[in-house]
């Protein structure tokens, strides 16, 4: 692809290993670029599988968003996407694309929905804020930490606006729990658990078990493959199930450290009770284990894993999947109490807080008011037309991602890295540094 922010694997290693200047400039710069709409914006949605339906069935409730346009490169996909929005909107101008670059080169879209698998979100997302669109992306940010570094520069650059879909940001008891932990209920935080899924989930129903065959009919399964290394096709790690496989995927940890992290970052972001704010957080030391089926197994991502991170302020941070002592969703463990949070699931040392948040948050009398979000991707569309922060800016979901990544490395080289946060880069130690990129299959490149 023939992109004008044309960085190299070789350029990124060399920036990573000696720049003597920080990555990431935190906050979010918002000035607008253009003129932007004050009245409806428009919308082109790339992938529409799984949760791409799920978030063009909610973009299509939305006040003031029209969707103008669908990319896919599986054609049934594509059809039943288009079909959906034509039939919402009583006429036939939604168009299908095949190749998402024909949707960034309209002038008349002004955001985009990215909802393509993991290995296929900083090339789209990166060619998105240089068209000088808006962007709403999946997490995990992206399928390495170099790229996302490479993301929340573009999106910086082109002064993007930008929601990831970490939409428990936008849930009540989530942003209870991290309003609790903000107004110091459970005092200084020292420790916080994040209990993510383990194993593998069939979501096909492939049985794991499948051989490699000629991929379906009106699938590109070559530009599907995209930037990552070329395999045979198999049904067992295609649709939703290419999490499962490194080459395209992070398995259990990378699909999950983008909610239940994210979670735990926001709590931990009044500087006073925990680390600072969550667009520049990060841990100090990470030491990790895990369980790997063999590597050329089908899924190969690990089924078990457990990472212990050394954050600021001496908050001290395990990130688990099967262990039984970290129960999943977020955890933060302080000298008066804790909270925990989960879907459907609030708990704390003293059940009287959830009462007292929700009645002093309905008072205005918090030191720390979170935004009360009217919905992940409504949320989006407002922050379009106000320019101002969503609740999950790049830099914040490239934060949340950060300790899975770096988690990852630390269970493959087997050792303890110590991570410069503020500069973004693994400190001494050159294999481990390696594993921070990926090689990208050419024509490809971020
Ligand atoms: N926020 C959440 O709760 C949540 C839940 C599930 C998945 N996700 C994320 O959503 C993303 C998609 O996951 P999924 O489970 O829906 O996957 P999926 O396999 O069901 O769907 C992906 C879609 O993208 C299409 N696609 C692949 N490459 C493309 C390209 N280059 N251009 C256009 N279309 C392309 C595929 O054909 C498919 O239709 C992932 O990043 C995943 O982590 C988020």
């Amino acid at each position: 692809m023939k992109s004008p922010m044309c960085v190299s694997r070789r350029d990124l290693l060399k920036l990573l290993a000696a720049s003597s200047a920080p990555f990431l400039l935190p906050g979010c710069a918002t000035a607008p670029r253009r003129p932007r709409p004050s009245g409806v914006v428009t919308l082109g949605c790339i992938g529409v599988g799984w949760q791409g339906t799920g978030n063009l069935d909610s973009f299509l409730g939305v006040q003031d968003c029209r969707v103008l346009a669908i990319a896919d490169l599986d054609e049934k996909h594509l059809a039943n996407a288009v079909n959906k929005v034509n039939n919402r909107y009583q006429n036939k101008d939604c168009k299908g694309y095949k190749d998402f670059r024909d949707l960034l080169a309209r002038g008349d879209i002004d955001a985009v929905c990215i909802s393509t698998p993991d290995h296929w979100h900083s090339i789209p997302a990166i060619a998105a804020a240089m068209a000088g669109k808006d962007i709403f992306c999946e997490k995990p940010l992206s399928k390495t930490l170099a790229e996302g570094i490479a993301m929340v520069q573009a999106v910086q650059k082109n002064r993007c606006i930008w929601q990831t879909g970490s939409w428990q940001r936008s849930q009540n008891f989530f942003r209870w729990a991290a309003e609790l932990v903000q107004n110091g209920y459970v005092g200084k935080v020292t420790r916080v658990e994040v209990g993510l899924p383990s194993g593998h989930a069939d979501f096909e129903n492939t049985g794991n078990q499948k051989p490699d065959c000629a991929p379906p009919p009106g699938v590109d399964y070559d530009f599907w493959v995209g930037p990552s290394q070329m395999m045979p096709f198999n049904p067992c790690r295609f649709h939703k199930n290419w999490r499962w496989n490194y080459n395209t995927g992070g398995g259990q940890l990378m699909d999950w450290i983008g909610h239940h992290c994210d979670i735990a970052h926001w709590g931990l972001a009044n500087p006073k009770y925990g680390c600072g704010p969550d667009d520049a957080v990060g841990p100090s030391e990470i030491s990790a284990i895990a369980e790997f089926p063999p590597k050329d197994a089908v899924w190969n991502t690990a089924t078990k894993y457990r990472i212990e991170c050394q954050y600021p302020n001496n908050v001290q941070m395990t990130i688990a999947g099967g262990h039984g002592d970290i129960r999943g969703g977020a955890k933060w463990i302080g000298p008066n109490g804790w909270v925990a949070v989960d879907r459907g699931r609030f708990e704390a040392s003293n059940p009287e807080w959830l009462k007292e948040i929700q009645a002093r948050e309905k008072k205005g009398d918090l030191d720390i008011m979170l935004y009360k979000s009217p919905g992940h991707q409504q949320e989006f569309i407002d922050s379009v037309k106000s320019r101002k922060r969503t609740l999950t800016p790049v830099e914040v979901a490239h934060r949340s991602q950060s300790p899975g990544h770096l988690g990852y490395i630390a269970s493959v080289v087997g050792r303890k890295l110590r991570w410069d946060a503020a500069r973004q880069r693994i400190i001494g130690d050159a294999e481990a540094t390696q594993l921070l990129s990926r090689p990208l299959r050419a024509p490809w490149h971020v």
